[in-house]
């Protein structure tokens, strides 16, 4: 009995989020609705607000010369990286996908079968990386409550910036008032703006364009 505890207790705020979203990929496959998006559009309106904040933070920090590594953290079934290399303007960037769902993870693997070792299981990067990238990573929480999931998104992020050369960027869908609406997190926009700078200093802050209630955060390294 003290073995099974043991083993799972670091896990257990993920175990039911991890079960959630593979009940998803099974439903609906590798689609926006497999991670529990409403849309292409929603999904692909957050990947273009992220990374032009990177985009931006490059051209600030005189980075932009060479070409960066980004590790998206909860890549789901891997859409950013389709995304990605669909667009000329990424051409060259490095990538590595991280997700806790050992599903997820699997099915980046198949689609992108030539380049399977770019996805891995986990939650922080195993190498430094120029930015750590969050899209909706910390949006469903299968927890009652809200302050106990704040402090795991801010200890996640906390354990992630060691291998961010450049920093991180995130996008949290926001109310006036810290919430868990069916099962999805909301964050009090002051509160957690309040709560990153505490942790991690100087942050950055822009509404998601196009997409209702989300905002962007950029935390530089
Ligand atoms: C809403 S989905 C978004 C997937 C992808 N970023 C996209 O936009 O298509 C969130 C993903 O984050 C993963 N996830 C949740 N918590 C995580 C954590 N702490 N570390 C890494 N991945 C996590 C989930 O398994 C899921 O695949």
């Amino acid at each position: 009995m003290r073995r099974r505890l043991a083993a799972s207790w670091p896990f257990s705020i993920e175990s039911e989020v991890i079960r959630a979203y593979t009940g998803a990929l099974g439903r609906h496959g590798a689609t926006p609705q497999g991670v529990f998006w409403n849309s292409a559009a929603s999904q692909n309106a957050r990947f273009a607000a992220l990374l032009a904040m990177i985009r931006a933070h490059r051209a600030e920090t005189g980075t932009a010369g060479r070409l960066p590594l980004i590790a998206d953290i909860g890549c789901g079934y891997g859409a950013l990286y389709g995304y990605m290399r669909s667009r000329s303007d990424f051409a060259g960037w490095g990538y590595v996908g991280l997700d806790i769902s050992p599903a997820m993870i699997r099915a980046c693997q198949q689609r992108f079968a030539s380049e399977a070792a770019r996805f891995h299981l986990g939650a922080t990067p195993r190498q430094p990386v120029d930015h750590a990238l969050f899209s909706g990573t910390f949006n469903l929480c299968m927890i009652d409550d809200a302050l106990r999931w704040q402090r795991y998104i801010l200890d996640q992020l906390s354990a992630c910036l060691p291998y961010c050369r450049q920093g991180m960027v995130l996008n949290l869908l926001c109310r006036r008032q810290r919430v868990i609406t069916n099962n999805i997190f909301y964050a009090d926009r002051q509160e957690i703006v309040a709560e990153l700078r505490q942790r991690f200093g100087d942050v950055r802050i822009a509404e998601t364009p196009g997409v209702k209630h989300d905002t962007t955060f950029l935390i530089p390294a």
